[in-house]
């Protein structure tokens, strides 16, 4: 089975970082490009943050390439105080020492799906702005991607208000658009994150995991102290990674999403409607998570990512 190409636009970002790290080490997976977008931190540390983990885990032929620094409309959001000011946590990786790539991420993500029509699968794991700007750039996207997965949005609680969900959010006009544009969004939003939690025991695993370990993943996930017998910080964009290589992981449910984008306490909501009511389903949203099979797969590919970051 060949791997599948994928994109991923990000914001690193403690989870973003634990994402690629999954990506990477996945057979699976065939990462074309990092694109990076405005979201956690500003784009200069998202960006720089992503150059800094190319290099570390060894990816370095991999383009990453800048994009939008802030919202299409919104005035800019941050999540500094979960991810810190650099946005990984404790982690003080070495600078990067491969260039940026040239050109936008927009341009990126546009030209990289027309040149393999179907077989590129674009996965967004910050705010949307980078993905509504190519497809008001080229709407042909939609019908050149072979998918869209995003971590994002949630049917029931948000966590940067009540109602929305941070990636959401940030760019409540970037995600009507891409929720809009025709495609069949596939969203993995904080309703199965959640459960993503990173316990004592998985971080006594992550311990053992040597540079990787010591070096990048305890200083995220051990950020905030919070790590306990039985919960800690959840990886949310993980999520996103491992259901395009095991998608048995997660249940999706069709769905009609649309997004508040005018209200005072809700925008930014991703309001989801599964009984359809005879409208064409414009998402398949996610409902569980089997948390057990999700830690065995992370743990074994950074496993195995860790033994390539010692050499
Ligand atoms: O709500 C979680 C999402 O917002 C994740 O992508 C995290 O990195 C933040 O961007
Ligand atoms: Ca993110």
């Amino acid at each position: 089975m060949p791997a599948q190409k994928i994109v991923i636009d990000c914001d690193p970002g403690i989870d973003d970082a634990l994402a690629l790290v999954l990506a990477h080490g996945s057979p699976e997976l065939e990462i074309l490009g990092i694109t990076t977008v405005g979201g956690n931190v500003d784009l200069a540390r998202t960006t720089d943050n992503a150059l800094r983990l190319r290099e570390f885990l060894g990816f370095g032929g991999v383009p990453v390439t800048p994009g939008s620094a802030g919202a299409l409309l919104r005035s800019r959001v941050n999540a500094a105080e979960v991810h810190g000011d650099s946005g990984l946590g404790g982690a003080l990786l070495p600078p990067a020492t491969l260039p940026v790539a040239a050109g936008h991420a927009v341009d990126f993500i546009v030209e990289t799906l027309r040149a393999a029509p179907g077989e590129v699968t674009l996965v967004a794991i910050g705010p949307l702005t980078n993905v509504a700007l190519a497809v008001l750039k080229e709407p042909r996207v939609t019908e050149w991607a072979r998918g869209l997965t995003i971590l994002g949005g949630s049917y029931t609680r948000g966590n940067f208000s009540p109602a929305a969900e941070f990636n959401i959010a940030a760019d409540p006009e970037a995600a009507a658009i891409v929720f809009g544009a025709g495609w069949t969004v596939t969203m993995i939003g904080l309703d199965v994150s959640r459960g993503a939690m990173t316990t004592r025991a998985v971080a006594d695993r992550m311990e053992a995991m040597g540079r990787l370990g010591t070096e990048l993943l305890i200083p995220c996930v051990g950020f905030h102290g919070t790590i306990t017998a039985d919960g800690g910080p959840a990886i949310h964009d993980a999520c996103a990674i491992a259901h395009l290589i095991d998608p048995s992981l997660i249940t999706l449910e069709p769905a009609v999403v649309d997004v508040e984008t005018a209200g005072r306490f809700t925008s930014g909501m991703t309001v989801t409607d599964f009984a359809l009511r005879g409208r064409t389903p414009n998402a398949l949203v996610g409902t569980t998570l089997d948390t057990d099979r999700f830690w065995d797969l992370l743990l074994d590919v950074y496993a195995r990512v860790a033994e390539s970051v010692e050499r």
